[in-house]
C-alpha cells in the first residue's frame, strides 16, 4: 500500500480527481471506456465536486466512462432521501454527461428471493465492462469497505450483508435515528474490491486515524477487511493529516 498524505481533504480529492481525468482523457483518445468502481458517504463528496468542475470549466467528458457503485441499502427505493442511487444523482451524476445507461447502482427493492441471482448478474456486468480501471473507497469506522463488515472475508463477493451496529450509529443521523437505517444492504465483496486493476482509499479526519493504521499495517484478517486490500499490487491511500497521525 502506498500512503500519501496531505494538508487538506481538499488536495487529496482534486489529486485523485486530476489521476481520473487523464484516465478518462487518455482512453477516450483511444477510443476506449473507462471503468470506475464508486463510493458514496461524506468522504468522496469533494472529489466528486472537482470533477463536476472539471466537466464544467475544463471540458472533460465522461461520454467514455462506465461506472458501478459498491453498495447501495436494502429496501430502500431509488427515491429514497437517504438511498446510494439519489446520493450518486445528486453528488454526481446530474451534473456531468455521463450515459444514463452507464450508470450502475446496486438495486435496493430486489426481492430477498433473487437477491443471490441479482448479485451474481451484477459481478457478471463488471465483467462484460471490462472489469473496473479504477476503484474509489471510503473506510468506515468498523474497518469496512463497501459494507464488507467485519467478518467478510477476502474472497467474498456481492452480496447481502447485515450492517454492523456501528456503522448504523454512524448513519443514524442522515436517517434521523438509528431505528430508521435499514439493517441489510447489498454490497459489491472483499474479492470484487480486490479485482478492480487499480485502488484508491480516501479518509479524512481522526476519527478514522486507528482504523486507517490498523488496515495498512496490521496482518490482513477479516476482523478488519480492508487490511485485504494490502494483498493487491496497486492501492494508495490518499489521506489528510488527521487520518494519518496513528500510522507508524
Ligand atoms: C459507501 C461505502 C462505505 C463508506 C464508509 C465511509 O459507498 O461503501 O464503505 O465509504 O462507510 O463513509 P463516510 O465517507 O461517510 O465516512
Amino acid at each position: 500500500i502506498r500512503i500519501q498524505i496531505y494538508d487538506t481533504a481538499d488536495e487529496a480529492s482534486c489529486t485523485l480527481a486530476r489521476e481520473i481525468a487523464e484516465l478518462i482523457r487518455a482512453r477516450a483518445k483511444a477510443g476506449r471506456s473507462v471503468v470506475l468502481g464508486l463510493a458514496t458517504g461524506g468522504t468522496p463528496v469533494r472529489l466528486y465536486r472537482e470533477l463536476i468542475r472539471m466537466h464544467r470549466e475544463e471540458g472533460l467528458s465522461f461520454a467514455n466512462v462506465v461506472t458501478f457503485n459498491l453498495d447501495e441499502y436494502h429496501g430502500l427505493p431509488r427515491e429514497h432521501s437517504q438511498s446510494y442511487w439519489r446520493f450518486m444523482h445528486e453528488q454526481l451524476f446530474d451534473h456531468i454527461d455521463i450515459p444514463a445507461s452507464a450508470i450502475n447502482v446496486p438495486d435496493g427493492m430486489v426481492p430477498r428471493a433473487e437477491v443471490f441471482a441479482w448479485c451474481r448478474a451484477y459481478e457478471q456486468k463488471i465483467k462484460d465492462a471490462g472489469g473496473i480501471d479504477l476503484q474509489v473507497l471510503g473506510i468506515g469506522r468498523t474497518g469496512h469497505i463497501g459494507f464488507n463488515e467485519p467478518g467478510s472475508g477476502a474472497d467474498s463477493r456481492t452480496r447481502l450483508v447485515t450492517l454492523d451496529s456501528m456503522t448504523r450509529r454512524d448513519a443514524a443521523r442522515d436517517f434521523i435515528g438509528e431505528a430508521n437505517v435499514p439493517r441489510h444492504a447489498i454490497t459489491m465483496g472483499v474479492g470484487s474490491i480486490l479485482d478492480a486493476r487499480r485502488i484508491v482509499l480516501l479518509s479524512w479526519g481522526g476519527a478514522k486515524a486507528r482504523v486507517v493504521a490498523d488496515a495498512a499495517e496490521k496482518p490482513p484478517s477479516e476482523a478488519l477487511p480492508a487490511s485485504f486490500l494490502q494483498q493487491h499490487g496497486d492501492v494508495t491511500f490518499h489521506v489528510d493529516r488527521a487520518s494519518a497521525s496513528e500510522l507508524t
